[in-house]
């Protein structure tokens, strides 16, 4: 009897500990601007500057976010980020926000944000944004052709990518649940590592050829 009770306490206290640590910090004041002279960082956040100098522009982004990234790379795809570089007073919000774009055929390959939830509000043309749930599970893949005014969310930590599927460019805006998102491309996290992981390992996790492994650490 003592024993379930303990087992029960230990159970909840880690699933208060998974809830509590899988978002950033809640703000203990108002804001705390980031002191863009200052590179003191507390759990990835910056230095508040002194509030007294704090001005409407801390909170503001001048325009840009309307236009197009330029997609002319292999992947056909851009990110234009609004973050604490950006907006200073965005440091300690747990909250950023991207434009992507993609032109046709263009990809964002499988990735993971250990850190935030995403949510995809589609801008232009359309997208298919598929996710993937995590073991103990079924690898189960759960995707959606998201398209101009829809909105998909991503729930953290899951592997999942997004590819345009229409005819002409793709655009949304994406906001994240945390300063620091974090991203792990799945491709270059594996085949594009320094040191490279061992290619004969590789290849018996991933069922191929060595000669394939080599080729595809070649390309990252
Ligand atoms: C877009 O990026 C490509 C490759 O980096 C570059 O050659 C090109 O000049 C860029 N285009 C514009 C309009 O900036």
């Amino acid at each position: 009897m003592s024993f379930k009770i303990i087992i029960f306490s230990t159970l909840s206290l880690n699933l208060l500990c998974v809830f509590t640590l899988a978002f950033d910090p809640r703000p203990l004041q108002d804001f705390c601007v980031a002191d863009q002279t200052s590179s003191a960082r507390l759990s990835g956040a910056r230095a508040c500057k002194d509030p007294a100098t704090v001005e409407a522009d801390d909170f503001f982004f001048r325009g840009g976010l309307h236009l197009a990234g330029n997609t002319s790379n292999p992947t056909g795809s851009s990110s234009t980020t609004v973050a604490v570089d950006q907006i200073p007073g965005l440091n300690t919000m747990g909250l950023i926000l991207v434009r992507v774009d993609l032109r046709r055929n263009g990809f964002f390959p499988p990735h993971i944000h250990p850190r935030a939830t995403e949510l995809v509000t589609v801008l232009e043309g359309s997208m298919e944004i598929g996710f993937v749930t995590s073991h103990p599970g079924s690898n189960k893949h759960f995707s959606k052709v998201v398209r101009k005014g829809d909105v998909f969310v991503v729930p953290v930590g899951l592997v999942h990518y997004a590819r345009n599927v229409g005819k002409g460019n793709a655009a949304a805006l994406v906001a994240f649940n945390s300063q620091r998102p974090g991203f792990i491309f799945v491709p270059s996290g594996v085949f594009g590592t320094t040191p490279p992981i061992d290619a004969g390992f590789l290849a018996g996790a991933f069922m191929l050829d060595q000669k394939i492994v080599q080729d595809l650490q070649k390309k990252f």
